[in-house]
């Protein structure tokens, strides 16, 4: 066995969830392993035996916020001081938009590809701030230049906000980020980057694409605790990107006799408060231990496995695989279309049916499997199994929709 199956094998045995239920979810909410878990408990074991803020308690506070920032920086390929903690990727996502200033007529460029978290501060830009809003169409089996060619023609002169994801949750397309972000920055927009489905997926190059401001998650692909994320803002736009929400992190100095000058040029302004602890050790844990696996080599088996799943899917009968199929574009999102089986009762009935977890997306009538490195060959092989025996045998009129994101 190669060195790298068995660190797939090893993650997989340390992933307790995998015991039980073939999970296939992360583009939802990724699996925790034993070493994310043990470092929040060790954590809040600290919190409850000392004291929340006795000394010992607040340093260590302080060092894993700062190992945070430290690690998040790594792992979106920017600089120290360029990077903060948020609480989801639609909180940064929110915080750039609304920083971005607009003039009424400015025109705001987003995808048909979004989910609520990028498309409503879009909308709410045209709503609000009386934005020109431009929706570029895409398909999944649209290619990098097909994308390209239909960012170009929204963008018209007038482009001042381009808010995009890099990998979209609906079709698992991957964007070209870098062509588009070089397009915009010539006429002068602001790209702001829903990476919700990127961070512990796809090595995530911050400085390479040139973006202005990038936010992604904690409790997705890199497989962290819910409630935290992280936002990128390259070191030349924290000034001039104002925080929505502040606090004292957003003062350089106060009195309350009426003296304030702000805190333009720290990403801390956009921190407003506290953050769970036991939370950022968990995430910090989920870091280094993507960092450990290689962003390359986790990227590399990911879409093996999609590779696998098309093969294996494409093989029955009356199964259409809706994930992109180009070498660029495909990501370790998995979709398939089962006959005339409605992707919405599919989905629920493969739980009851299986345990196995995984989600419809109803935009793309389809099933959505998300495939990381704690899966293997055999959760598709048993997925595709349910997908046949709910092909010939029909879903039983008992199987509740599942409510869609
Ligand atoms: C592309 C995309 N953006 C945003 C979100 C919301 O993420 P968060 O909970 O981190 O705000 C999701 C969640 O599925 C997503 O897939």
């Amino acid at each position: 066995m190669s060195d790298q199956q068995a660190r797939w094998d090893w993650i997989r045995a340390q992933t307790p969830v995998m015991a039980r239920n073939t999970y296939l979810n992360c583009g939802f909410s990724g699996a925790i392993s034993t070493p994310v878990a043990d470092a929040m408990r060790r954590r809040l074991d600290l919190e409850v035996e000392e004291g929340p803020v006795t000394r010992t308690v607040q340093d260590d506070k302080v060092a894993t916020m700062t190992r945070l920032r430290a690690l998040g920086a790594r792992l979106l390929g920017a600089d120290d001081g360029e990077v903060c903690v948020t609480g989801n990727t639609t909180e940064g996502v929110n915080i750039a938009v609304n920083g971005v200033s607009l003039k009424p007529g400015d025109r705001v460029v987003t995808t048909s590809l979004e989910h609520g978290g990028g498309m409503i501060p879009a909308y709410w830009a045209r709503e609000k701030r009386g934005a020109d809003l431009a929706i570029v169409h895409m398909e999944p089996d649209d290619g990098p230049g097909a994308m390209v060619e239909k960012f170009d023609q929204a963008l018209g002169d007038r482009a001042a906000l381009v808010i995009l994801s890099e990998i979209a949750y609906s079709s698992g397309q991957v964007l070209p980020l870098r062509q588009v972000t070089e397009m915009a920055h010539a006429r002068g927009a602001t790209v702001v980057v829903d990476g919700a489905q990127t961070a512990g997926h796809i090595p995530v190059d911050v400085h390479e694409s040139g973006v202005d401001a990038y936010a992604v998650p904690s409790h997705k692909w890199l497989c962290g605790p819910d409630g935290l994320g992280l936002l990128y803002v390259r070191r030349d736009r924290i000034a001039d990107l104002d925080p929505v929400k502040v606090s004292a992190r957003a003062a350089e100095a106060f009195d309350f006799e009426g003296h304030f000058t702000p805190n333009r040029d720290d990403i801390g302004k956009y921190e407003v408060s506290t953050m769970s602890t036991p939370a950022a050790a968990g995430m910090v844990a989920a870091i280094e231990q993507y960092l450990e696996h290689g962003p390359q080599a986790v990227w590399d088996r990911v879409r093996d496995l999609t590779r696998y799943a098309e093969r294996t899917f494409e093989a029955i009968p009356g199964v259409e695989v809706t994930s992109p199929r180009h070498e660029e574009t495909r990501s370790g999102l998995f979709l398939f279309k089962a006959g005339d089986l409605d992707c919405t009762l599919l989905a629920p009935w493969l739980w009851t049916a299986g345990r196995v977890v995984c989600r419809s997306v109803k935009q793309a009538d389809s099933v959505r499997l998300s495939l990381h490195v704690y899966n293997n060959e055999a959760d598709i092989e048993r997925t595709a199994d349910l997908v046949r025996r709910a092909l010939a045998e029909g879903l039983p009129e008992d199987v509740q929709a599942a409510a869609e994101a």
